[in-house]
């Protein structure tokens, strides 16, 4: 874990470091260096002459105040790709803070890297190890309830984000399985429940069942438990865990498959989330559910035609092999609802549909909700957190969608219309309508470029963060939204 700590005078910080500083901060050294850098109306970097440290980058002020922080980041991305020192030195006297958290994020998520993974030789070179950040005496009390929200994030989002670049041979549901246990024997608070083949079957999960049974590895269902308070109501999230979606019978192209190892991003960003509730300590109780799963071929691959029952007893038509999403989610979520029928609120994340993607991008996740003030909750930390949300339409008219001659259910509509929807529309059956819920696809935001290559991004670990600790500060007792 990247450490940090505070200063408020230059001549403090640890020599050789890396400062990153605003063009006009008024802590800068007084020399003709800085003095030209300042000049400059751009970025302005340098590794000569500037000792005590390692490098100066100036960036101008517009990029520290500007609201998407986009500018501020691709500023930074360069700089960090192969650092010049162990320290960064961080001038915080003037950024606003949804941009601070955002640049705390990248700056403590450089803990992970695709060559940690080990499977590519290479000569690792410097990596950073602590953030000092330069700020007033003042500012002090403030920027440290935010360092260290933003580390215990970062914490949870680099162990999803390993987990998820980690290649699907080796990362199946068994191996999930087995490295949530191990992260999070680190924390009292936190209890693994672990249901196999066997438990999975016996207990009704039916739709979880059809979607993992084509592969060598078999499906798992993974409940983690946090208890950081005794009593008060129960939080649930519940994440798509397919370790490799080939699409089944209905495969996939090949072209657009080698990226779907990152098609457990949302049970990973689960397991995130509910380690950095326990590193923050949060007073609060929560189930995070993962349904692990490898959507295969072979021999006793789910067919199309075919009908599963759902834990909760409801049939789905199996029209489309490669929406298996919907299904290990349908069953973990009435099974989470099942286990918490007083649950405060569900909330899933997926990468549901490509669909998601059309409709908005890769900057925003879709939001689909019946209920109102958890949208409003969700759309606003979105915003606080600069992990935003956005809506796509859920209600009745969508009935059509999820129509079947022969079952409850049929999990993909034949008109190809309002596809992410349709999906919400069928997992909205396996939540009682006394449980607040909400569905996000994170088909577009669960990962990010990085060196000109798709990896995992950690996305929405900081939102449903923030809405958490917003939420908590509500009055507990009473039903959402109090
Ligand atoms: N995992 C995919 C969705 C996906 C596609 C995520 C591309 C990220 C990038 C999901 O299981 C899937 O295959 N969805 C289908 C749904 C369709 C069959 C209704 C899709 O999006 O095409
Ligand atoms: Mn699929
Ligand atoms: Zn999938």
């Amino acid at each position: 874990m990247i450490t940090y700590q505070f200063i408020s005078t230059l001549a403090d910080a640890k020599p050789n470091s890396h400062l990153i500083a605003r063009s006009a901060s008024s802590l800068l050294p007084e020399s003709a260096l800085v003095d030209e850098m300042r000049q400059q109306n751009t970025v302005a970097d340098t590794r000569f002459g500037c000792a005590p440290f390692a490098r100066i980058t100036l960036l101008p002020d517009a990029l520290w105040h500007d609201a998407l922080t986009e500018g501020l980041l691709a500023a930074l991305r360069p700089l960090l790709a192969v650092p010049a020192s162990a320290d960064i030195v961080l001038d915080v006297t003037d950024i606003g803070e949804v941009v601070l958290a955002q640049v705390l994020r990248f700056l403590f998520n450089q803990a992970h890297r695709l060559s940690d993974l080990k499977l590519k030789k290479t000569d690792d070179a410097v990596r950073l190890t602590c953030i000092t950040a330069l700020c007033l005496p003042e500012q002090r009390a403030k920027l440290e309830t935010i360092f260290r929200q933003q580390q215990a994030i970062a914490l949870g989002m680099v162990a999803a984000r390993r987990l998820a670049d980690i290649p699907s041979d080796r990362c199946t549901p068994q191996f999930m399985i087995e490295e949530a246990q191990k992260l999070c024997a680190t924390y009292p608070a936190l209890r693994c429940e672990v249901l196999n083949e066997k438990d999975i079957v016996e207990q009704g999960l039916g739709l979880l069942h059809a979607v993992g049974k084509g592969a060598a590895c078999p499906p798992r269902l993974l409940a983690v438990h946090y208890n950081g308070v005794s009593d008060g109501p129960v939080r649930c999230y519940v994440g798509k865990g397919i370790t490799f979606d080939t699409g089944g019978l209905w495969l996939k192209e090949g072209a657009g498959m080698y990226t779907m190892k990152y098609d457990m991003c949302g049970a990973a960003n689960v397991l995130g989330l509910m380690l950095t509730v326990a590193e923050l300590k949060l007073p609060v109780r929560i189930m995070g559910v993962l349904a692990l799963a490898e959507n295969a071929i072979g021999p006793e691959a789910m067919q199309p035609g075919t009908v599963a029952t759902a834990c909760n007893g409801t049939t789905v038509e199996i029209n489309n092999t490669d929406a298996e999403g919907r299904l290990v989610l349908a069953d973990a979520i009435a099974w989470a609802s099942q286990r918490h029928p007083q649950a405060r609120y569900i909330i899933d994340m997926a990468t549901l549909t490509g669909a998601v993607v059309k409709a908005l991008g890769y900057e925003l996740s879709g939001l689909m909700t019946q209920d109102e003030p958890l949208r409003e909750a969700l759309t606003g930390a979105g915003k606080r957190s600069g992990d935003e949300v956005w809506s796509l339409p859920l209600d009745a008219r969508l009935k059509k969608q999820t129509d079947s001659a022969i079952a409850d259910l049929c999990n993909t509509p034949t008109n190809n219309a309002a596809i992410s929807a349709s999906a919400a529309w069928l997992l909205h059956h396996f939540c009682p309508p006394t449980i607040p819920w909400a569905h996000l696809d994170i088909s577009g935001t669960a990962l990010w470029r990085e060196n000109g290559r798709s990896v995992a991004s950690g996305r929405p670990i900081p939102l449903l963060v923030e809405h958490l600790v917003g939420d908590l500060s509500r009055v507990t007792a009473a039903p959402y939204p109090a």
